[in-house]
């Protein structure tokens, strides 16, 4: 792949520049591809119903063309054209929590490209909650297909460096607008079935769809690791957020979960491999060797979701070739952590 020039543009993203936005569109108008930050993590951005302009977020990020793509609005009135009809549960799961970290599928019309949906019938639709990326998108007044700007398998980007990082020299701009907030992806939701469904755990909780749904489920494929059961959502097959190093997550009790990775990490040293340790700041001091990296805080997990990606990159920086992870309780954001824990790790060792 040739490389192109990438511009970087810092926008601040409690008063964004019009004429920078008005830049940015112009970028996404004629065909090319932006990223931006977004309240979950960067997005590379293009045009979403148009094909040359899907085929360069594909091979900017080396993803496979069955992975299907979320299109992102800025006003609810773009959805009329991308779907064949709304629910009435659909419109009350919108009116709740757009803008924010919510993923709706839908039927998809005739308009949209099978590319933006990886040969599927249906399309992934989200309006973020973030002053640039709705501006970006009210600018270029179009439907903008933004998967996380990251190469594909890596962790996805929480600031613009990482972006850059991973995409320099193979998109035409990054919008450089600071950390993003939640610092995991939106939450997927399937509402064609009788019980409303999660494909991709996220920034919306269960909890949160709870309070306007009797039942929500899992899809199966996520509970599971039978390879048999095909995801409902094409994404939650492929390995992902992935460091270099070989990643374990050790569960269970407190001081168990100590011991066990105090005694990994001395074992792994002793076979000359540099160890990192993804800690929590509650239980940071109890280990004796090895990188230790805080990811945040037991009783905070918002903290730890947003700080998860930064430091997988931050091990990948210092060169471990292991890393032990603690396993976070699965309540809340919890449960969108384990998963991305889960995708970029080999095993999970459970001391009880
Ligand atoms: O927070 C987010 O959702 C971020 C920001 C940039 O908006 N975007 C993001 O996109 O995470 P991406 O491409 O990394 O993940 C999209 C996920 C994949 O797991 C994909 O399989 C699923 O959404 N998806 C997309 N369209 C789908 C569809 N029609 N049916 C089921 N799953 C779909
Ligand atoms: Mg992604």
């Amino acid at each position: 792949m040739d490389l192109i020039n990438t511009k970087i543009l810092k926008i601040d993203n409690e008063n964004p520049d019009k004429d920078k936005i008005k830049e940015a569109a112009r970028i996404l108008k004629s065909g090319g591809t932006v990223a931006f930050p977004t309240e979950t993590v960067y997005g590379l951005g293009a045009n979403a119903l148009n094909e040359d302009s899907i085929d360069k977020i594909f091979n900017a990020k080396g993803r496979p063309q069955d992975n299907p793509l979320i299109v992102h609005i800025a006003d609810i009135d773009q959805i009329n054209k991308l779907v064949k009809n709304i629910s009435k549960r659909a419109k009350t799961i919108m009116e709740k929590f757009w803008p924010g970290p919510l993923t709706v599928i839908f039927d998809k019309s005739d308009i949209v490209p099978y590319k933006v949906t990886g040969g599927l019938e249906t399309i992934a639709i989200r309006m973020p909650n973030h002053k640039i990326a709705l501006s970006l998108i009210k600018e270029a007044n179009l439907p903008i297909a933004a998967p996380s700007a990251n190469i594909s398998g890596k962790p996805s980007p929480t600031e613009s460096s990482h972006v850059i990082q991973d995409l320099s020299g193979k998109i035409d701009m990054v919008i450089d607008g600071g950390n993003t907030g939640v610092g995991l992806e939106s939450t997927v939701l399937d509402l064609s079935g009788d019980i409303p469904t999660i494909l991709r755990p996220g920034g919306i909780t269960i909890e949160d769809l709870l309070t306007v749904f009797d039942k929500v489920d899992y899809d199966k494929a996520l509970e599971n690791n039978d390879e048999n059961l095909k995801p409902k959502s094409p994404g939650q097959k492929y390995r992902h957020y992935s460091p270099n190093a070989k990643m374990t997550i050790i569960k269970g009790n407190e001081n168990l979960v100590s011991k066990e990775i105090n005694k990994l990490t001395k074992k792994y040293e002793d076979q000359g491999l540099k160890v990192g340790i993804m800690a929590t700041e509650e239980m940071k001091d109890k280990y004796e060797n090895g990188e230790i990296l805080v990811v945040g805080s037991k009783q905070k997990t918002e903290t730890i979701a947003k700080n998860l990606f930064d430091t997988l990159r931050k091990f990948d920086k210092l060169k471990v070739d292991i890393i032990l992870a603690e396993a976070i309780d699965e309540k809340g954001i919890g449960k969108a952590i384990m998963n991305r824990m889960g995708k970029a790790s080999q095993n999970i060792v459970k001391v009880e």
